[in-house]
């Protein structure tokens, strides 16, 4: 009577965590729903790895539970002496070769998926007319946001990559401060981002980013960095080649031409936030070094899908955010600003301002000015 009740409460237990684990994985940023071949890659890696340490597991268990269970002392006798293999050559073969098979099927699927997914060597490459034939984007990590430049479009922005699906996209990681980590986790990664040296890897993005949730697959800084490295978030759109090539496009339009949508909130720009941001999203990156106090380039501000990389994209929110950066995101560089600095009607036209700067779905008040 009791057993069946223990055995009721387990199958309880267990469809609760099957329900509970069913919940895992939202499209945007789950590794366990791969959106592109190099996620792919990874998760099989992972399944494989998996697969055989279970099955050590569960051979170890039912050996263990058969030695528990036949040999107890109530069973046997208090002078039972088990059969002595000490030295038994067919027993010490079996469990030396079983392991060695075990860890050279690993080995072999680990050595060729790092070399697979390191290859690089096309990253350089380019066609007769000397054009480069593949995406390169540059991609330093800041305490606590993400730069990206695209050195071959001269474009540059931060916060949103923008990519384009099918393809393979070359990235060069680099951090201007402390070690962080560029992750991607529907897609790939995670590779540190260094001070010292570049490092190189592609991914190749399968899906649209659209029809997700937020419109976008969010990507995380993987490396322990400082009391934001949780909050150290970006966005990754992903379209197709057209619409991606629009958007170069656009981004190199925003050349000396910022959107005029609110001219007290310009001016309040010229006066408190242009010299650390840019509203132009053409050039290079703008360096390296704990000197460097460059904020995040806001060409693209009013196409975002957040505020600082986490906070709902309102303007409610980046009021909040100007006026107590440290609360918001501790240990960030960007300075607060009080009622003296930038008074509330003048916050209000810089927010309009700063929303009001696109690329995307504006093209018409563009082309207008
Ligand atoms: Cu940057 Cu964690």
């Amino acid at each position: 009577m009791k057993k069946k009740t223990w055995n009721g409460r387990w199958i309880a237990l267990l469809a609760l965590i099957t329900v509970v684990l069913a919940g895992c994985g939202n499209a945007e940023i789950s590794t366990l729903q791969p959106a592109g071949q190099v996620g792919k890659d990874q998760f099989r890696l992972l399944m494989i790895a998996s697969s055989i340490m279970l099955f050590v597991i569960f051979v170890v268990v039912i050996i263990y539970t058969i030695a528990l269970v036949r040999f107890r002392r109530s069973k046997v006798g208090e002078d039972f002496v088990p059969k002595q293999v000490e030295g038994s050559h067919t027993l010490e073969l079996v469990w030396t070769i079983i392991p060695v098979i075990l860890v050279s099927i690993l080995a072999v699927v680990t050595v060729y998926y790092t070399y697979k997914l390191g290859d690089v060597s096309a990253m350089d490459a380019v066609d007769e007319d000397g054009d480069p034939e593949h995406l390169v984007v540059n991609v330093t990590a800041k305490l606590y946001w993400w730069e990206f430049e695209y050195p071959n479009e001269d474009v540059v922005t931060s916060q949103e990559l923008v990519v384009p699906v099918g393809e393979k996209v070359y990235f060069n990681l680099i951090s201007s401060d402390v070690k962080h980590s560029f992750w991607i986790p529907s897609v790939g990664g995670k590779l540190d981002t260094n001070v010292e040296n570049v490092n190189k890897f592609y991914l190749t993005f399968d899906e649209e980013s659209n029809g997700l949730k937020d419109g976008v697959f969010y990507g995380k800084c993987a490396e322990l960095c400082g009391p934001s490295h949780a909050l150290m978030d970006f966005k990754v759109k992903a379209v197709d080649r057209d619409t991606f090539d629009d958007w170069i496009a656009s981004m190199q339009q925003t050349d000396e031409q910022s959107p005029v949508v609110d001219e007290q909130g310009e001016q309040v720009f010229a006066e408190s936030c242009i010299g650390c941001h840019a509203t132009s999203g053409v050039g290079v990156s703008n360096g390296i070094g704990e000197s460097n106090t460059m904020g995040p380039n806001l060409a693209t501000f009013g196409d975002r899908n957040r505020i600082a990389g986490y906070l709902p994209h309102e303007k409610e929110k980046l009021k909040e955010w100007v006026r107590d950066t440290e609360a918001h995101k501790p240990g960030n560089k960007m300075p607060s600003f009080t009622k003296e600095q930038i008074s509330d009607e003048e916050l209000d036209a810089l927010a309009d301002y700063l929303f009001g700067l696109k690329v995307e779905d504006d093209q018409e008040t563009k082309s207008d000015r």
